[in-house]
């Protein structure tokens, strides 16, 4: 069955009767610039071809209720109470279900602030039934996350009437993850999956949120994007991403900046004298990659695809080394995929787990899976998914 098929099933079978509308929003590879955005910094995203869709119809009592073949047990709730819920109480809500009831009560935020702060952010919005269904991979680092979020903020967005700007629907979908999930994100996935284009990355500046659509030309240029999922699973509201932040956040302040992104490469030696080895590489992969962002941009532009591969490989061994965010199989697939052809490989997104992502030449593509599948299974690693991913659009309505 295909998602939007799924979608239409399950809303259905909640409601008995068919919805306004069906939604959907993306995933995402970032193809260069990680843990940047955090830092008011850039980065380089694409949208995928793996998309969550929802079905959306109205009911007339003021609850919302969600849905999702992730568990098909339904969340309800009265949109008045989601200011109850979030974000003190939000681990009363299964964490899937804050994602959607999480862009709801963010928007009832953006609406009420936008019409003088109103208290009661939630009057005179119809109820709202929502069923999701995905077939963007969880836990793979594609950020399965904004695509739920996007798909839900552009639904609210039309069935609500709110005539939000696309980057005011990113921001409500960063708020739901930092605040109703409780990760400490940036916005670059919920930026990519609002603004994705076939074919074309977004070169975002996430300190003014000017975003580029850079045409990225890998289909004339002959080449594929393998994405490599380890399959081991991470959790960004746990551990290490936080750790990472937090470390990004004293390395500014020890320099007397307000974000990294005020720092460039000539800054590193005397932020290598004020501060201790492990904040000092933070700061060095932020900053270095600040610039591969930039430059893989110009790159790009000047002399196509084929010439970033270098930059990739950089930015992996800054993550790798300095960061502190791959895992041996992140390493591993990107090793393999470079030895077996690969004009470049890195892991994208959070990082301790999920994916990899490999440019690869469309010959190539049978050679670089083998070599990745046989070398995981002689390391003893569980067989890794592989498959290829395609530039692609933004949250839109689909029917
Ligand atoms: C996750 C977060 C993003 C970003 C990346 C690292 O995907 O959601 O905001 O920080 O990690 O680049």
């Amino acid at each position: 069955m295909t998602t939007d098929a799924n979608a239409r099933r399950l809303f259905a079978d909640l409601t008995g009767h068919d919805p306004v509308g069906l939604w959907s929003a993306p995933g995402r590879v970032n193809l260069i610039g990680e843990h940047t955005d955090y830092n008011d910094g850039f980065v380089f995203p694409f949208a995928i071809d793996f998309r969550t869709v929802v079905a959306v119809g109205t009911r007339d009592d003021g609850r919302i209720r969600v849905v999702s073949t992730f568990d098909e047990v339904p969340v309800e709730v009265a949109l008045a109470d989601l200011d109850t819920l979030f974000p003190d109480r939000r681990d009363e809500v299964v964490e899937w279900a804050r994602y959607p009831l999480g862009v709801a009560w963010a928007l009832q935020h953006a609406r009420g602030a936008r019409d003088g702060g109103g208290a009661d952010a939630s009057a005179s919005l119809p109820g709202i039934d929502i069923a999701v269904a995905s077939d963007v991979p969880v836990g793979a680092g594609l950020s399965s996350s904004a695509a739920i979020e996007g798909a839900s903020a552009a639904a609210l967005n039309d069935i609500w009437n709110l005539d939000e700007s696309r980057v005011a629907l990113a921001r409500a979908g960063r708020r739901a993850e930092n605040e109703a999930v409780g990760a400490p994100t940036g916005i670059m996935d919920q930026m990519a999956a609002m603004l994705g284009e076939r074919d074309a990355g977004i070169f975002l500046d996430c300190r003014s949120l000017e975003a580029e659509v850079v045409e990225l030309g890998f289909a004339p240029a002959g080449l594929e994007v393998l994405v490599i999922d380890t399959r081991v699973t991470h959790a960004h509201s746990t551990g290490g991403y936080g750790e990472r932040r937090a470390a990004c956040e004293r390395g500014a302040a020890i320099m007397g900046v307000e974000a990294l992104r005020d720092l460039t490469t000539d800054d590193l030696p005397r932020a290598q004298e004020l501060m201790d080895d492990v904040t000092f590489r933070r700061v060095r992969h932020v900053v270095t990659e600040d610039e591969r962002v930039q430059d893989a941009v110009r790159t790009l532009r000047a002399e196509g695809p084929r010439a970033i591969g270098g930059l990739l490989d950089a930015s992996h061994a800054s993550m790798r080394d300095d960061f502190e965010i791959s895992v041996p199989e992140l390493d591993l697939a990107v090793d393999t995929a470079r030895a077996a052809g690969a004009v470049g490989a890195r892991m994208t997104g959070g990082g301790f787990g999920g994916s990899a992502i490999a440019l690869v030449d469309r010959d190539l593509v049978p050679d670089v899976t083998a070599a990745v599948e046989a070398a995981f299974a002689e390391a003893g690693c569980a067989k890794p998914h592989v498959f290829t991913v395609h530039p692609s659009a933004g949250a839109r309505r689909d029917a």
